[in-house]
């Protein structure tokens, strides 16, 4: 299966240095944001976090939860959202996960608080539906603030909540807890879909972790197997997501200038970690296996390993954090949980002090 060639530069010339890779890394960006996901605006001068409340005594003791409301002026007038911080009380600066998460609970089955917290991370939580509703009214929230188009796209909703998840990330940097070199988005399922698209243009995420993230995702477009989504039936079902172009390629997947490679590729060179599980065909695991291989030349022109394992598809229970790319098949469902947690606490954990 032939893929667009990540590396040729739109003169036809390929990346050969990490100098070249910036320049094809806007390339695709543009590619992404015209054909996929839609432009985005410029951030706002400045965003604001104002503290609700404050749970001095939360895991164990160990932590502090604060909720806090995240605000700026948009085009149309204010967008304000609420987010859960959970930071644990030792009196550092902490590496941190954004979680995109599903429901607005402060404690919630996607998350294991007191174990991530028990393991030196801070944890922002941000419920993505008080962003921007998920379905196609576009006058919700932050989708009502701006407008529909920019540089002649519409914006769909995954790149709305992952710009949301920039303006969470304006306020954290200004936080003294957090540590603001080694910071994580990540998000599970279309909010896995959601934080890559969020690393992939704001590189302030030093991590980003998809968790079952499958079409229009971690998962090649080209690359289908047995029940797994397609673009011709997420588009039908979730338009709304993406832009208008996008749905071009529906029926048409071999035209498009690109694959999911290019995706997981603008990630470079800093440190991505993908996750599948063994029960979720329609995430296509050993696709988004196959898109970590396919990506790693981009870490490769830079002087990184990118994924260090086989093209073979992987087996249940196998993990492979070597390069700056990691991947792992859990055993299970479609589902964001502890097992998948652990994995990404150890590579973080891993990379945190690699130069
Ligand atoms: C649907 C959708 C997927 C998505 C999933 C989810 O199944 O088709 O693309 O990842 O919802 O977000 O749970």
């Amino acid at each position: 299966m032939k893929l667009p060639a990540l590396l040729k530069l739109n003169d036809g010339r390929w990346v050969e240095n990490g100098e070249d890779w910036r320049v094809r890394r806007q390339e695709i960006l543009d590619i992404l944001r015209r054909e996929e996901y839609g432009y985005s605006p410029e951030a706002p001068e400045r965003v604001k976090g104002t503290v609700r409340a404050v749970d001095k005594k939360c895991c164990s003791g160990h932590a502090r939860l604060e909720s806090i409301d995240i605000s700026f002026a948009a085009e149309k007038g204010e967008v304000s959202f609420p987010i859960k911080l959970f930071i644990p009380e030792n009196g550092k600066k902490n590496p941190l996960f954004l979680l995109l998460n599903f429901r607005p609970d402060a404690y919630d089955m996607y998350f294991p608080a007191e174990e991530i917290l028990d393991n030196g991370f801070a944890l922002a939580v941000v419920y993505y539906q008080d962003i921007t509703s998920d379905n196609g009214d576009f006058t919700d929230k932050l989708a009502g603030m701006y407008r529909r188009k920019y540089d002649g796209t519409d914006w769909g909703k995954i790149s709305m909540w992952a710009w949301g998840a920039s303006r969470v990330l304006d306020y954290l940097l200004t936080r003294s807890e957090v540590d603001s070199e080694n910071v994580a988005v990540i998000g599970h399922s279309r909010l896995g879909k959601t934080a890559l698209w969020c690393a992939a243009q704001d590189e302030r995420f030093r991590f980003a972790f998809s968790n079952d993230s499958g079409c229009a995702g971690a998962a090649l477009e080209r690359i289908k197997h047995e029940n797994a989504e397609t673009i011709e039936s997420i588009t039908r079902v979730l338009p709304y997501w993406f832009c208008e172009n996008y749905h071009r390629y529906a029926k048409n997947v071999e035209s498009m200038p690109f694959d999911q490679h290019f995706l997981l590729g603008a990630i470079a060179p800093r440190f991505l970690c993908v996750g599948s599980a063994s029960l979720d065909a329609w995430a296509d695991p050993y696709s988004e296996q196959l898109c970590c291989c396919e990506a790693s030349q981009a870490w490769e022109v830079n002087g990184h390993m990118g994924f260090v394992g086989p093209k073979e598809s992987a087996h249940i229970g196998d993990s492979f954090h070597e390069g700056n790319i990691g991947y792992h098949l859990r055993d299970g469902i479609h589902f964001l949980g502890r097992t998948d947690w652990l994995q990404y606490m150890a590579f973080m954990k891993k990379k945190i002090n690699k130069k």
